[in-house]
Order: structure tokens, then sequence, then C-alpha cells
């Protein structure tokens, strides 16, 4: 196990009308951006009772709305402008994943002299942000807990992820009731998400991390486990609050200390995206299933992080390493498009040529130096092709 340093500030409010506790915002200045996407918060009630909360706490309120699925720059540079005309103290994201990501570079960016992009394209710079707090309306990415924010500039086709300590917010609010209203395909690709940032720390060839093997595994059976039941049962709070609970904690740091995984599905996927602007666990979701078994032939000693993973997920009773590994890929595969009815392949979401597929893997072969089976520029073209 490797040395770490694992740091969490985030204060987590979690439950049912735990929204009360936007009334502490008042410690940290008087005047908040509202950052939110298209409005499932208005038509969900969260705008007003957030609003209504806000105001008794003497807050003055500024809002950026229409942050896009996948947010852009172009959105983030707004929120900026936004802050610093203003002279906003606090940003609060009200949303998922995209939503939170553009308030954590909003921030970020209110504190910077250059463009928000730099930000982007190198995390180092950003040195320090405005206090980031979140509501969450969407178990996926985890950023309510974390570092990362992930901004397109589809101008360019691109797509980066970045990271700094000052993005990782203050204070989120994690109510499983703001979930029930999510629909089934974003449901879906949240669970994918989330059980891909799981497997991207769990498959790694580091010895001697069973803590954090362990609870990647015990993550995973719990979104395995409710994901088919939120789908059937939007309401059902066991089944939200578990899913909200693992998405967070497959990416905070928890099973990826130790064994510094380099991740590679997510730099093939935000291709995907970058060019197509997919959805990013339904993408995720198309490359899993295809990456394990591309990464097992290249690479027959991983067999036995597949088995382990087919037997302790699963619970496949086989002694033989290799025909588990199997069996664990597709018990994956049947999970993602038969149980959790995601598209299973890239025509499915619209990708219909493989125009791109050079560029794009040549940009994500990048992105995924190090990673748990090495990747060159043709692996990732093969793969495409393969999910095509
Ligand atoms: O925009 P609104 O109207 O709010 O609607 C959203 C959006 O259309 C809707 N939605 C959210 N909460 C809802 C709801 N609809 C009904 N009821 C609710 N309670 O869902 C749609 C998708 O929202 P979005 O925020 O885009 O989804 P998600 O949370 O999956 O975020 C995806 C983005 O996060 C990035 C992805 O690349 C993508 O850009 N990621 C961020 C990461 C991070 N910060 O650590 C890591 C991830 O790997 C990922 O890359
Ligand atoms: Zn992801």
């Amino acid at each position: 196990m490797y040395n770490f340093r694992f740091y969490v500030p985030t204060k987590i409010y979690f439950g049912k009308g735990q929204i009360s506790h936007l009334s502490e915002l008042k410690e940290y200045g008087t005047k908040v951006l509202l950052v939110y996407g298209g409005g499932s918060i208005k038509r969900n009630g969260i705008y007003d009772r957030a609003m209504k909360i806000m105001g008794d706490a003497g807050l003055t309120v500024y809002e950026l709305s229409g942050v896009e699925p996948n947010p852009k720059i172009e959105t983030v540079r707004k929120g900026v402008t936004m802050c610093k005309d203003e002279k906003i103290d606090m940003v609060l994201a009200i949303g998922g994943g995209s939503t939170i990501d553009c308030a954590k570079v909003v921030a970020a960016g209110a504190k910077y002299d250059g463009d928000a992009w730099d930000l982007v394209l190198d995390g180092s710079k950003a040195v320090t942000a405005l206090p980031i707090f979140s509501v969450l309306t969407l178990s996926a990415t985890g950023s309510e807990m974390d570092q990362f924010a992930v901004i397109s500039d589809m101008s360019k086709n691109e797509k980066w992820g970045t990271g700094a300590d000052c993005m990782k917010p203050t204070m989120s609010i994690l109510d499983p009731t703001y979930t029930f209203s999510v629909s089934r395909k974003q449901t879906a690709a949240g669970t994918a998400d989330m059980m891909s940032h799981t497997f991207e720390n769990y498959f790694t060839k580091e010895k001697g991390v069973d803590v954090q093997a362990r609870f990647a595994e015990g993550l995973l059976k719990t979104m395995i486990k409710y994901g088919p039941v939120a789908l059937a049962q939007p309401d059902n709070y066991d089944a939200r609050a578990n899913l909200m609970w693992a998405a967070s904690h497959a990416i905070n740091g928890l099973i990826a200390n130790g064994s510094q995984p380099a991740w590679c599905v997510h730099p093939m996927e935000h291709e995907l995206s970058a060019f197509y602007d997919i959805t990013h666990g339904q993408g995720l979701a198309i490359l899993t299933p295809v990456w394990m078994e591309y990464v097992l032939a290249k690479d027959p000693t991983t067999a036995e992080n597949f088995a382990t993973y087919g037997r302790n997920v699963w619970g496949i009773a086989d002694d033989d390493d290799k025909s588990t590994a199997k069996k664990a890929i597709e018990c994956t595969r049947k999970f993602l498009f038969e149980t959790m009815e995601l598209p299973a392949n890239l025509r499915a979401v619209g990708i219909t040529s493989d125009e791109h597929f050079e560029i794009m893997a040549e940009k994500a072969a990048k992105g995924s130096v190090g990673c748990f089976v090495p990747l060159t520029k043709d692996d990732i073209i093969n793969i495409f092709k393969a999910a095509f």
C-alpha cells in the first residue's frame, strides 16, 4: 500500500429535511451565487425551499441557471463574471454533477486572474476558491464530496477533468428524497457511473490494498442491489439513500488512496462526450464490459482480479480464475444492459460513424497513462470498434 493523504473536509448533512442547514451559509458572508441546471429544481420544489431558507437567513441570492449536462466553459465564464462583478461571497450548487462541477470552477475562477479554462487544463492553478456548497439531486458523480470538476469546450471537442483541494465542497446536503424525481434514464446512468468509479479504483495491480478492495466490493454490491430497486420504485427511500451514500464514497479517496490507480475507462468516455455530448454514465456502461474483455485478453494475469470480483461481488462459485473472470464480465454486461436497461452500444446513443475514433483514441491514451492494463492508441480504437 502506497503512502497517502486522505483529506475530505466536506461537512455532510444526510437525510430528509437536511436542507434547513442552508441557514449556515450566513457564517460565510451575505452574497450567494446559486447555480442550477435546466429547471428540475423548480419543478420538484427544492428551489422554493432553498430560497426561503436563504431569505430567512438574510442572504442575498444571485442566480446562474441553465447549466448544461456536460457543463460548458461558456457557462463557467458567465458565473465567474457574476462573482467578480457582484463581489459574491460563496457559491451554492443545487443539482447533479454537472451543476456542482460548474459551481466548483466558477468558485475557483472567481479567485483567479486569467481565463477559467486555464483551471480546467491545469488544476494546480486553482489555489484558492470561494466557499462551495451543494445540495445534491442526482446520485452519480460523487462531486458533492470530491475535488474534481469536468468541463467541456465543444468548440474544440474537449472535455477535461480537473481537481484541487480548494474545489472540495465546504458542505453538502444529501437528501435522498430529492432524487425521487430522477428519470429512469438518469437513474440507470448514475448507477453505471458510480459503478465505474468503483471499478476504476478497484482494478489495480497493487497488492495489499485489502481495506480499499473490500470497501469497493461492498459499494458495488450495494449499487447492484439498489440500482434496480430505484428503477422499479423511484421513491424507495432506502434504495435512493444507499445509492447516494455509495456514490459519494466511490470517488472521495476512500477506495483509491493507497493503490494510486490511474483511470482508463473515464478518459475513453470523456472523448465520446467531447465529440458527441452523450450522457456520461451511458457511455461508461457501453465501454465497461468491452474494456473488461479486452484487458483480460491482452493481459491474462488480470484473470485473478476479475475472478476476485466475480466471487466477492457476484458470488460466483468456481475455482478456475479464467472461467470465473469471464462469468463476472458476463454478469456485469447483463446487469448494465438487461437489468438497468442501459444502451448496449455506441450506435444506440447516436454515434453512427467511426470518423473520430483516431483522434479520440489518441487523446484518451494520453489521459490513461499508468492504468490497470496500459492501453495504446490502437488498443483504444479496438475498444471503440468493439463497442460500436
Ligand atoms: O439540469 P436539470 O434540469 O437539473 O436536469 C438534470 C439533467 O438534465 C437532471 N436532474 C438532476 N437532478 C434531477 C434531475 N431531474 C429530475 N430530478 C432530479 N432530482 O438530470 C440530468 C443530468 O444531470 P447531470 O448533472 O448532468 O448528471 P450527473 O450528475 O450524472 O453529472 C454528469 C457530469 O458530471 C461529470 C460528467 O462527466 C458529466 O459532465 N463527472 C464529474 C465527476 C466529478 N465531479 O467527480 C466525475 C465523473 O466521473 C464525471 O466525469
Ligand atoms: Zn464518472
